[in-house]
């Protein structure tokens, strides 16, 4: 368990949460938070069952008394497992300015450090800042470079869907 206080002038509140990797019971909980976020685009209840039994070593759960109140899934990439692609990141809305999505992003980086990986990439949409944060404040307190690349336009798109850019979170470039 990891203690995260968050203070107001009124009150301090100190959470105790637990970060693990994902089993199939946990895929439920996981639609419902991406459902409830209003932001994320909601995939069929299946492909979330499915990521927390096929890419579980690659995905984190945060979880307050038993329940899960935040998840990242993610992936190594295919043409170079040393990155982790974030699919989707999302925290219960009471339960947001704790922390747990960076811990949450932390964690999975140094647990993911054993299979090799090094480099984190996400998409994001423009309009998405606190998602740009996010990553940037993980970026930077790991000393990674953080970097924007145009991806997925309108276009590319059968629906009204934003465009995703590319951000990739990189070791600095060692000088020769
Ligand atoms: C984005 C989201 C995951 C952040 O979760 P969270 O647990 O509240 O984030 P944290 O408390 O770990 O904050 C991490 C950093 O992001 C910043 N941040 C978080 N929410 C923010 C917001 N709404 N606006 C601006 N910055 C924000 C924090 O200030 C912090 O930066 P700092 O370290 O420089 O202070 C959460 O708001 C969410 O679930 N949103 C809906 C789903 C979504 O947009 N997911 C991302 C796209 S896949």
């Amino acid at each position: 368990m990891s203690p995260s206080k968050t203070s107001t002038a009124q009150s301090t509140t100190t959470l105790a949460i637990d970060y693990r990797q994902p089993t199939v019971d946990d895929g439920t909980r996981l639609w419902e938070i991406a459902s409830d976020s209003q932001v994320l685009d909601v995939n069929s209840s299946y492909s979330y069952v499915l990521w927390c039994h096929d890419f579980a070593n690659t995905s984190i759960v945060a979880e307050v008394d038993g329940r899960a109140v935040g998840f990242v899934t993610g992936y190594r990439r295919q043409t170079d497992p040393s990155t982790i692609m974030v699919w989707q990141v999302a925290v219960d809305d009471a339960y947001r300015g704790h922390g747990i999505a960076a811990t949450m992003l932390h964690r999975l980086l140094d647990r993911t450090q054993r299979l090799g990986v090094v480099a984190m990439h996400t998409t994001i949409s423009p309009d998405n800042v606190a998602s740009q944060r996010l990553f940037g404040s993980v970026a930077s307190a790991r000393g990674l470079r953080f970097e924007r690349r145009d991806l997925f336009a309108v276009g590319d798109f059968p629906d009204a869907h934003e465009p995703e850019d590319l951000y990739m979170l990189e070791p600095e470039l060692q000088e020769p």
